[in-house]
């Protein structure tokens, strides 16, 4: 998927199908996760994936009885290695630098999901101590996020959720000082959410397009097929 567009069209999933998440497509989402940037390249991230019902229920019962919790077929718990950022780096490293980097991590892990045709929701909404037991965690380890993953019940919610319009968040300069070249470019989305059968019909037509398109391929290729037997078929002179 094109980069911009796997950002655009990425949303929160909450509803999965039933059949599991190849280990293989966890293996490239926490591959994606490490190549985010860290302070100080320190990648004090570590994952834990849980595939277990029972400490799936456990999980969800510490966020807040989530129901993508229970039901996701694949979660992978985020961590922060506290000690490994905080030797580096302090306080800051502690307090900031931790959840940064994991935070950036995550995001790449869910656009790497979306990218392989998987759905996930970052969950934030859980009692830590409650987290860490039931995930055995040792000390100076946090969780910061579960992702709960995959594949997409085929009936989603048609709409992409809200976003504030970028004028009203980006300044020029100083605090509050107004873009002037903002309105110069187009605001409308790269990515639009158009009705299923909208993008049936759209899909069915290219589809067609591709059909003609193979056809006059093969047409040309029979014809220089046959010219090549012709030239071998010739008696030499
Ligand atoms: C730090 C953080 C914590 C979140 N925690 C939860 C959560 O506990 N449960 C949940 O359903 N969604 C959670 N979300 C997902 C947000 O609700 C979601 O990203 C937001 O509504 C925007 O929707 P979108 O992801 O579809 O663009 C969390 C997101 C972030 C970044």
């Amino acid at each position: 998927m094109e980069t911009f567009d796997c950002i655009e069209s990425r949303k929160s999933v909450r509803k999965y199908d039933k059949k599991d998440v190849p280990n293989e497509m966890i293996a490239e989402i926490i591959t994606a996760g490490t190549y985010a940037p860290s302070a100080g390249n320190t990648q004090e991230w570590e994952f834990i994936i849980v595939k277990d019902s029972e400490k799936k229920k456990k999980l969800s019962e510490a966020s807040l009885d989530q129901n993508q919790v229970r039901e996701a077929p694949a979660i992978i718990a985020v961590l922060a290695n506290l000690e490994k950022i905080e030797m580096k780096y302090k306080e800051r490293g502690k307090e900031v630098y931790s959840l940064q980097d994991t935070a950036a991590c995550i995001q790449n892990m869910l656009l790497a999901t979306h990218d392989l045709g998987l759905g996930a929701c970052w969950v934030g909404a859980f009692d830590e101590e409650d987290v860490s037991s039931i995930l055995g965690l040792p000390g100076k380890t946090r969780p910061v996020a579960m992702l709960t993953i995959g594949f997409p019940l085929s009936y989603q919610p048609a709409e992409k959720s809200y976003r504030i319009p970028f004028e009203r968040l980006a300044w020029q300069e100083n605090y509050g000082q107004e873009l002037k070249w903002f309105m110069d470019y187009s605001r409308r989305s790269r990515f639009e959410w158009k009705p299923l059968d909208q993008q049936i019909e759209e899909l069915t037509k290219r589809l067609e397009k591709l059909r003609e398109e193979r056809k006059g391929l093969e047409k040309k290729e029979s014809s220089l097929w046959s010219r090549i037997k012709a030239i071998f078929k010739k008696p030499k002179e």
